[in-house]
């Protein structure tokens, strides 16, 4: 079994889509080890994605994700981090197969509802940025 790191972005949660994201993850199988809502800074959101820092969507990705609300979470499953990235469907929501949380809910390639972890490493790393080891169950 392993873990993957997610968040119901700012979009999703303006539009009511909490509840109906978190019930696809469950039903998919995972669990919740950790889960919280937080309003991030442009700063910490800009922290967040400082990998991306060089890209030409930066400066509106760090914008987008200190809108409003986010709900970050853990999620346990065996083969967490490819399977989380099946459930949610490709970054751009026109891409996204039936069935994925963005195919769903996303409505454009920067306003996509989800993030999930790209490799083990990475689900460590980001899931330690919201959570200390006291609040993962
Ligand atoms: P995450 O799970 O959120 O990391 O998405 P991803 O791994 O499918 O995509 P990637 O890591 O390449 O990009 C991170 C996030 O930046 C995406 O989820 C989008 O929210 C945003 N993003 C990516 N490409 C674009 C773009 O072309 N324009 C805008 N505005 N945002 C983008
Ligand atoms: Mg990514």
């Amino acid at each position: 079994t392993n873990r993957t790191f997610t968040m119901i972005k700012p979009d999703a949660t303006e539009k009511g889509n909490t509840g109906g994201i978190l019930a696809m993850i469950n039903e998919a199988g995972f669990r919740i080890v950790a889960m919280k809502m937080v309003h991030l800074s442009a700063a910490k959101a800009g922290e967040f994605y400082a990998v991306h820092k060089e890209r030409p969507f930066y400066g509106e990705l760090v914008e987008f994700m200190s809108r409003g609300p986010i709900t970050a979470a853990i999620l346990e499953k065996d083969n967490a981090v490819e399977d989380f990235r099946t459930l949610i469907g490709a970054t751009n929501p026109a891409q996204a197969a039936e069935g994925t949380i963005r195919k769903k809910y996303a409505s454009s390639i920067g306003e996509n509802a989800v993030h999930g972890s790209d490799s083990n490493e990475n689900a460590a790393i980001e899931g330690a940025f919201f959570f200390s080891q006291l609040e993962q169950f």
